[in-house]
């Protein structure tokens, strides 16, 4: 009887971790929709336009905006059955149905995928992690010419004097020192 419980258990939580939207209901005294939204790394997702709308809801489609941690939340809704959109540049759009029964809260948890098109990512930072966000970028299909990043540490005197930051015949101070991975890859081969 142990074993069965057990394995109905992990069928459950096996559902669960499968689904691409994870919806709990829990008993509360106002009803709404709260959730998270992360990446498709795990990585929390903050300034995600979040809009909920319903015939139920008498003045129109509510909007917010999913905070530091990627948390949003929507409180004292009517039920009824609500469509969410999420939305962020770089990243697809992404719709839910949402049943809300009255007194309940339901509670999403889902990654948004990345869309490079249409987008730029702009990566500031020491060199190992600019590395390796231009790595994870090109996983993802983004091209060299979309991605941005600085070559400031080649710079000493900033004012295009002392010729510490000439790369074949291209100066960071003056040309630069943002540039696409593209041109970097052409002035630095082994980056
Ligand atoms: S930093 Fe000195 S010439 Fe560019």
């Amino acid at each position: 009887m142990q074993m069965r419980s057990w394995i109905v258990g992990l069928t459950v939580l096996a559902v669960a971790l499968a689904a691409p939207w994870a919806v709990q209901a829990q008993t509360t005294d106002r009803s709404g929709v709260e959730g998270k939204v992360v990446d498709q790394g795990g990585g929390v997702l903050p300034g995600v336009s979040v809009t909920i709308a319903s015939p139920a809801l008498l003045g129109g489609d509510r909007t917010s905006v999913t905070d530091a941690e990627g948390a949003f939340r929507f409180t004292a809704l009517p039920a009824g059955v609500y469509q969410v959109t999420l939305e962020l540049t770089g990243f697809d759009v992404k719709k839910r149905e949402v049943r809300l029964d009255t007194g309940f809260v339901a509670t999403i948890v889902t990654a948004m995928k990345c869309n490079p098109e249409n987008a730029l990512a702009v990566i500031c930072g020491p060199p190992i992690m600019i590395k390796t966000c231009i790595g994870s970028l090109a996983k993802l299909d983004w091209k060299d010419e979309q991605i941005y990043t600085t070559l400031e540490n080649k710079m000493k005197c900033g004012i295009g004097k002392c010729g510490r930051c000439n790369i074949g015949g291209v100066y960071v101070c003056v040309d630069g020192p943002v540039f696409t991975y593209a041109q970097v890859k052409k002035m630095l081969p082994d980056q």
